[in-house]
C-alpha cells in the first residue's frame, strides 16, 4: 500500500516538474465559455444525434491546474454531465465516456455508436481526468496536400469534430494563405501571372509553401484562391469556437522569382532542384536574411493574415524543410532564425514561432553548432519545435532538449500518405514518457505529425490516449479492447487476428 502511494506521489511530481513556459501563458483559447460550451454541445449532436440531450456539459476551469485541460464526468442511467476547462476538453470527456463506458469508437473511415439504453453510472465525485501537457498538436504540413487538398467544408467539419474529440488543442491551419500572399505582392507591384508561376496547384500547395517547387500542378485559379479563403474562415472560426488555437503560416522567405523585376537590388538566391523537377519547377528563389525586404514582406503578409482572419499568435515556418542552407556558418543560420521570428514579432509582439524539426534530419548539415545557432536565435520559450518522428528519430535526445527551446513529442507513422498496415506500438506507448522525464525536458506536448490519414486508425487511438494516459499500457489487453470498440462486440478470430500487429 505504501508502495502504491509512493509510486502515484512520483507519477505526480513527474508530471508537474515539466518545465513549463510563461512565455506561451497568452496561448489559451479565445471564444468565451458559453461560445466553446455551444460548440460542444452542436459536436455531441454531431455525433449523435438522437442521444445529445443527455449530455449536459459545462465549461469550469475549477475542475483542473492552470494550462492543462481537464474534464470532471458524473453520470446516471439517463444523463451524462461533463464539466471540462475548455470546449476541446469537453469533447475530449465526451469521447473519453464514449470509448471507456459505451463502447464506441470514432474513427476516419467510421464511427461504432452503437450506445446502452442505460448508461454507466459515475456517482459524485465523479472521474476526473487531467491532461499531462498543455498541448495535443496535430498535422504535418504535407498532410494537406496528401489528404485534404480537395477538402470541402463538410470534410473540414468531421476532421475538426475528430480533433477536438481526440484533444486536439494545436491544430495546424493553413488553408486560403495564397491569397493572403497574392495580396501582399501584389500590393509590391507584381502580377497575377508571376504569381502563377510561384503557387504550384492545388494537390501541390504542401510543397511550395515550404519552397521545395513552384508552379507544379498549376496554375492556381483565382477562383480556387477566393473558394479556400472562405473556407479558411469556417475552418478558423470552428476551430476556435472549440477553443483550439490554430496554428497560422508565418513567412518563410520564399518568394517569387520576379520581385527581383521590382526591386532590382533584393537579395535573392536559389535553392538546390529537391526532387528533381527541373528549372522551370525547381529551385525557389529565398530572399536573404538580411534583406531589409526579408522583415518588410514577413511583417506585411502577418498583418494582412490579422487583418483577414483575426489573431492567435502562432505561426509556422519552415525555411530550410529538404533543403540545404547555402552556409553551414553559425552566424548565417542565426541570422536566418532571428529575421524570420523578427518579421512575425514586428506584426505581432505575442508571436510564437513553431517549426517542424524534421530539417534536422539532415544530419550531414546539421551538426551540434548548426542546431544550436538557429535555436538560440529565438528567445527561450517562443519558439516552438516539432520533434516531427518523435517514435523514429528523436532529435530531442540528440540537442539537450532543443537547447531549452519548447518541443512537442509527435508520432509521424505515415510517410507519403500510403496504405499498409504497421505501427510501432511499443514506441509510441513508453515514448512521451521518455520524453517528459528526460534530462531538463522542454517537451510541452504531443502531436500527431502524419504525412497522410485514412490508414492505421489503431496508432492514433492509441497514440491520442497518451493525452491523459498516466503510465504505459499492456498492449495484449489494450489490442482486445480496441477490437471490441471497433467491431461493437467480441469475436475470438477477430482478436486473434489483430494481436498479430
Ligand atoms: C447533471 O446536471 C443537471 C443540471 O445541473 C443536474 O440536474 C443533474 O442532477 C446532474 N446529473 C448528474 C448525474 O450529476
Ligand atoms: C462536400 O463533398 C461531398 C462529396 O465529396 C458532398 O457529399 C458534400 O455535399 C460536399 N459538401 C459541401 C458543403 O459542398
Ligand atoms: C518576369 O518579368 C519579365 C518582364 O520583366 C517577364 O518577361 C517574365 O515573363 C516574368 N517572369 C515570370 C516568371 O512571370
Ligand atoms: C546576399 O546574400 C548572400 C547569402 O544570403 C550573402 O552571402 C551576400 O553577402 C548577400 N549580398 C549582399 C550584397 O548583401
Ligand atoms: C562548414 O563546413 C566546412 C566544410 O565541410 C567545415 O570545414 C566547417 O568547419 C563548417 N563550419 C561550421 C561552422 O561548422
Ligand atoms: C525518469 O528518470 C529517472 C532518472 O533518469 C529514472 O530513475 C526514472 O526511472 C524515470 N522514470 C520513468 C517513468 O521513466
Ligand atoms: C540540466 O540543466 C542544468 C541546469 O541548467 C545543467 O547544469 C545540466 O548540465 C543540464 N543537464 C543536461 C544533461 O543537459
Ligand atoms: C498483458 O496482459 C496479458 C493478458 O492479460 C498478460 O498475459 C500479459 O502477461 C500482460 N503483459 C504484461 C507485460 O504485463
Amino acid at each position: 500500500m505504501l508502495l502504491v502511494v509512493l509510486l502515484c506521489l512520483f507519477c505526480l511530481t513527474s508530471t508537474l516538474s515539466v518545465k513549463d513556459f510563461s512565455s506561451l501563458d497568452h496561448l489559451q483559447p479565445k471564444a468565451s465559455y458559453e461560445v466553446q460550451t455551444v460548440a460542444a454541445q452542436d459536436l455531441i449532436k454531431r455525433i449523435l444525434p438522437t442521444r445529445a440531450s443527455d449530455f449536459n456539459v459545462f465549461i469550469d476551469k475549477k475542475v483542473g491546474p492552470p494550462n492543462r485541460d481537464t474534464f470532471n464526468i458524473k453520470s446516471s442511467t439517463k444523463s451524462v454531465n461533463i464539466s471540462a476547462t475548455s470546449g476541446v476538453a469537453i469533447a475530449m470527456g465526451f469521447y473519453y465516456y464514449l470509448n471507456n463506458y459505451c463502447g464506441c469508437q470514432v474513427t476516419w473511415a467510421g464511427s461504432q455508436l452503437n450506445l446502452p439504453k442505460r448508461y454507466k453510472v459515475i456517482i459524485s465525485p465523479g472521474v476526473t481526468i487531467t491532461t499531462n501537457d498543455r498541448f495535443r498538436y496535430y498535422l504535418n504540413v504535407c498532410t494537406v496536400s496528401y489528404s485534404f487538398a480537395f477538402y470541402n467544408w463538410t470534410d473540414w467539419e468531421r476532421q475538426i469534430d475528430w480533433m477536438a474529440l481526440h484533444g486536439i488543442n494545436l491544430p495546424l491551419a493553413f488553408t486560403g494563405q495564397e491569397a493572403i500572399f497574392q495580396r501582399v505582392y501584389m500590393r509590391m507591384g507584381l502580377t497575377f501571372e508571376e504569381l502563377q508561376s510561384h503557387f504550384s496547384g492545388p494537390a501541390f500547395l504542401a510543397w511550395s509553401r515550404m519552397g521545395n517547387i513552384r508552379g507544379w500542378g498549376g496554375p492556381l485559379s483565382q477562383a480556387w484562391i477566393d473558394d479556400q479563403l472562405v473556407l479558411q474562415h469556417k475552418i478558423l472560426d470552428r476551430m476556435r469556437s472549440l477553443g483550439m488555437i490554430p496554428v497560422l503560416p508565418g513567412f518563410a522567405g520564399h518568394v517569387p522569382q520576379n520581385l527581383t523585376r521590382i526591386y532590382p537590388n533584393a537579395n535573392v538566391s536559389r535553392l538546390g532542384d529537391w526532387g528533381h523537377f527541373g528549372d522551370k519547377y525547381c529551385c525557389t528563389y529565398l530572399l536573404d536574411f538580411k534583406d531589409p525586404l526579408f522583415v518588410k514582406i514577413g511583417s506585411a503578409f502577418i498583418q494582412e493574415m490579422q487583418t483577414e482572419f483575426g489573431i492567435d499568435h502562432v505561426y509556422n515556418a519552415d525555411t530550410f524543410n529538404e533543403m540545404t542552407p547555402i552556409s553551414n556558418s553559425t552566424q548565417y543560420l542565426a541570422t536566418a532564425g532571428r529575421k524570420v521570428y523578427e518579421a512575425m514579432n514586428t506584426a505581432d509582439p505575442k508571436a510564437v514561432w513553431l517549426m517542424q524539426g524534421w530539417l534536422f534530419q539532415k544530419t550531414n548539415f546539421w551538426k551540434q553548432p548548426q542546431i544550436k545557432a538557429l535555436l538560440q536565435s529565438v528567445p527561450i520559450g517562443k519558439m516552438i519545435i516539432l520533434d516531427l518522428s518523435s517514435e523514429l528519430d528523436p532529435i530531442y535526445q540528440t540537442t539537450e532538449s532543443y537547447y531549452g527551446q519548447p518541443f512537442i513529442w509527435c508520432m509521424l507513422h505515415n510517410f507519403g500518405g500510403t496504405m499498409e498496415f504497421y505501427g510501432m506500438l511499443d514506441t509510441v506507448n513508453i515514448g512521451p514518457f521518455i520524453g517528459r522525464n528526460f534530462s531538463n525536458s522542454s517537451m510541452i506536448g504531443i502531436g500527431l505529425t502524419p504525412e497522410g490519414i485514412n490508414q492505421n486508425e489503431i496508432m492514433y487511438e492509441f497514440m491520442m490516449e497518451n493525452s491523459w494516459r498516466k503510465q504505459p499500457r499492456n498492449i495484449t489487453e489494450w489490442i482486445s479492447n480496441f477490437a471490441v470498440k471497433r467491431y461493437g462486440s467480441f469475436n475470438r478470430h477477430v482478436d486473434k487476428a489483430w494481436q498479430f500487429t
